[in-house]
Order: C-alpha cells, then sequence, then structure tokens
C-alpha cells in the first residue's frame, strides 16, 4: 500500500521527467465503495457509501501553449488534446481530466490548459470509481491552479456532469460525492434527493472491508445501466399519472408499491422493488450502524445482493458464486454486488480477523467453481479528496 508521501513523491517525479519542470499544484482522490444502497443515487434516493484507501494522485500546472497535456504513470505515453473533443482508443482515459476542464470552461469559470501528471493505486475494473476518483482529483487540481471556488458539492457535480456528457456514461452522482466526501473510518450515508450527508462511525474497530474481483466485465454494461435507468423511471411515472407529487421512486413507499403490483408493468415493478427496498435497507442499516448492531447490518447486505439477483436482475452467476462462498465464510458479516453491477466486484464486510482465512478459502473455492482466479483487495475506510500542499 502506498503511503500518502510517497504518492505524492510519484507523481511530482513523474511530472518533472514529463514536462521537464516542477508542478505547482497536488491533489488526491480516493475510491469509492457503495456499502448498501445500489442503483439508489439516480432515483433520488439513498446510500451507504465510503471512500477507500486507494487514491488518485494528481500534479498539475499551467500550459504555456493552448494545449491540454496529461502523463499517467499506469500509460507509457503522454497525451496531447489541441481541440477539446472526447478521444477514442488507447488515450481515451484522458477525457476524464479534459471533461471536467470542459465543464468547468463552459460554465464560465476561468481555466486555462494544463499539464497534468497521474498516477493511481485504484484498481481498474474492479468497481471501485477510478476514473470518479480522476475527475475529482483534477476538479479539485485546476480550481486549485486557477484560484477558482467553488463549492465542493457543485464541484462534484460538475465531475458527475463530465462523465455524462463528455465520457457518455449516464451515471448518477454517488462517485464522485464519495470521492469528495468520504471521511476515515466512516460510512458516507448521503440522501441524493437533498444532498445532505452524514458520517456515520463504524461500530467497533475491528472491521474490514473487502473488494472481491469476479473478474466479469460485461460488455453492454452502459447499454444495461441505461435501461435500468429508464425502467425505474418509467416506474415512477406510473405513479406520478395519479399523483403529480410523484417525482421518483424515493417518493413511493414499499406498501405503495406493493398494493400497484396487479396494475405495474411486472418488469417496472421489479426495479422499483429493488430500488425502494434498498432505501428501506439504508435508513435501517443507518440505525443499526448507529447502534452498534455490525451483525444484522451485514444481513442487510445479503438482502441487498438477493434483490440485485431476483429484482434488478443486474448480478451474474460469478458475483452470486462470489458471495455464498463469503456467507460460507466464519466472521463475515455481510457481502454483495457494489456499483453497477453485471460483473464487477462484490464488497464483504467482515472481522478483522478473518481476513486471512476469507482470502484464501474464496480464491480455492471460486476456483474450484468457476475456472476462474479472483483477486482480493482489503480496503481501509478513507479521507475524502483534499488539495496536498
Ligand atoms: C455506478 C454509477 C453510480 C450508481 C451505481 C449503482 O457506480 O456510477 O452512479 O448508480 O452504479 O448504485
Amino acid at each position: 500500500m502506498i503511503s500518502p508521501d510517497s504518492g505524492r513523491d510519484i507523481v511530482a517525479r513523474h511530472f518533472q521527467d514529463i514536462f521537464r519542470t516542477a508542478a505547482t499544484v497536488f491533489s488526491r482522490a480516493p475510491g469509492r465503495v457503495e456499502v448498501l444502497g445500489n442503483h439508489t443515487d439516480y432515483n433520488e434516493g439513498v446510500v451507504l457509501s465510503a471512500a477507500i484507501d486507494r487514491e488518485v494522485w494528481i500534479a498539475a500546472g499551467k500550459s504555456s501553449s493552448s494545449e491540454c497535456r496529461a502523463a499517467s504513470t499506469q500509460f507509457p505515453e503522454p497525451v496531447t488534446v489541441k481541440e477539446i473533443l472526447p478521444q477514442k482508443g488507447t488515450n481515451a482515459w484522458i477525457n476524464y481530466p479534459v471533461g471536467v476542464y470542459k465543464v468547468l470552461k463552459d460554465r464560465g469559470f476561468p481555466v486555462q490548459p494544463f499539464t497534468m501528471a497521474i498516477h493511481s493505486t485504484v484498481p481498474l475494473g474492479a468497481g471501485v470509481s477510478s476514473s470518479a476518483a480522476l475527475e475529482v482529483g483534477t476538479a479539485l487540481a485546476l480550481c486549485s491552479l486557477y484560484d477558482i471556488k467553488i463549492d465542493p458539492t457543485e464541484l462534484a457535480k460538475i465531475c458527475q456532469k463530465a462523465e455524462n456528457s463528455f465520457v457518455g456514461m449516464n451515471c448518477g452522482l454517488l462517485d464522485q460525492f464519495s470521492s469528495m466526501f468520504g471521511k476515515a473510518g466512516r460510512l458516507l450515508f448521503i440522501d441524493f434527493r437533498s444532498l445532505d450527508h452524514e458520517a456515520i462511525p463504524m461500530a467497533g474497530s475491528d472491521i474490514t472491508l473487502a473488494i472481491t474481483l469476479s473478474g466479469v466485465a460485461h460488455a453492454l454494461v452502459a447499454g444495461e445501466y441505461n435501461s435500468r435507468r429508464h425502467e425505474c423511471f418509467e416506474a415512477a411515472k406510473f405513479f406520478a399519472v395519479k399523483d403529480s407529487t410523484v417525482k421518483t421512486l424515493r417518493d413511493i413507499s414499499m406498501q405503495q408499491l406493493l398494493a400497484a403490483k396487479s396494475e405495474l408493468n411486472p418488469q417496472f415493478f421489479k426495479r422499483a422493488m429493488h430500488v425502494v427496498g434498498e432505501d428501506e435497507r439504508v435508513f435501517s442499516g443507518m440505525q443499526l450502524l448507529k447502534k452498534g448492531s455490525i451483525k444484522e447490518f451485514g444481513q442487510l447486505l445479503y438482502q441487498s445482493h438477493e434483490s440485485s439477483m431476483h429484482n434488478f436482475e443486474n448480478s451474474c452467476k460469478e458475483l452470486d458464486i462470489l458471495v455464498d462462498i463469503a456467507k460460507s465464510i466464519d466472521g463475515v458479516y455481510g457481502s454483495r454486488l457494489t456499483g453497477g453491477g453485471f460483473g464487477g466486484a462484490t464488497l464483504t464486510m467482515m472481522r478483522s480477523d478473518a481476513r486471512e482465512n476469507f482470502e484464501k478459502v474464496i480464491k480455492r473455492e471460486y476456483r474450484k467453481q468457476t475456472g476462474r482466479d479472483t483477486t482480493v483487495h482489503f480496503a481501509k475506510i478513507a479521507d475524502g479528496a483534499s488539495i496536498i500542499a
């Protein structure tokens, strides 16, 4: 694991090597895990998430030309962007920083072209939002570089806008918000209607989070994500026709939903069951955390996964197997798919002394049952993004 100083050192050296000058500003932004509250963010629901100790480090300076240039320690070649248009192929990673730059510019903030070096310890393709970390780190760095003051909530929204309109992924605000506002050792409760948030202490200090990679990356993720989103909006529309105060699924109680079962399109009903159920689980999870009832909290993770399997249908065989194996391991409190789904990773919450055995058993059993290898990342809950002196 990289300590804060060494992340800064690596990115400072990379900047110096590539641009032959010292960087002016430094920022860091963490990846995130969604602990509970799946696909609720764009339905104006609630989520419990956490920023993790896997981070993007950024060193930035003003560009002396009209071009933006960025270099990442993960890719051999720096990328230069003359016209602010989305890049394709191997250079596409630059769309995250350039997208943030473009949204800031379009909103009239006085940003100018930049040079940037990036170093990331956020695993790629693990569903822990390496892209949001890069956006949030970029946003902080550019604001510092050009002396722009923007409220952090607004800045998270600017990053989301960059992802929606420049990168082309129609995500909610969860990833950027969690990377911005995470608090070390606490879970972040976020209400995506009001954008109120609260850092909830984790009961007991011996809890470990594990991100376990299924190794399955579904090619159709964006398509599936958008179709689920659409189905949720359609379900809300069904209720809005009868009651104009209904704006999103956040306005529907489980009781109302169950009462409408025979009239609502069965597919939309299942999607709504997931989202409304997840909101309920987040509210009860928050109470359980506050009481220190971690075992009961863990049960909510299993229920969430069940709902993903049967209602939202955003799981897959491999994720189900990972959750089943986790359930059989001593010291595990709960496990579920985390993030968009359709592949990606599971999040498992366990007693810290269960780590070693968990890793051994899940690797062995997953291989036995799927023929695939898995990687386990143990994560600490970290602070959100910041400028580094
Ligand atoms: C992805 C999106 C988030 C959120 C989750 C599902 O991570 O980027 O906005 O919708 O899926 O909860």
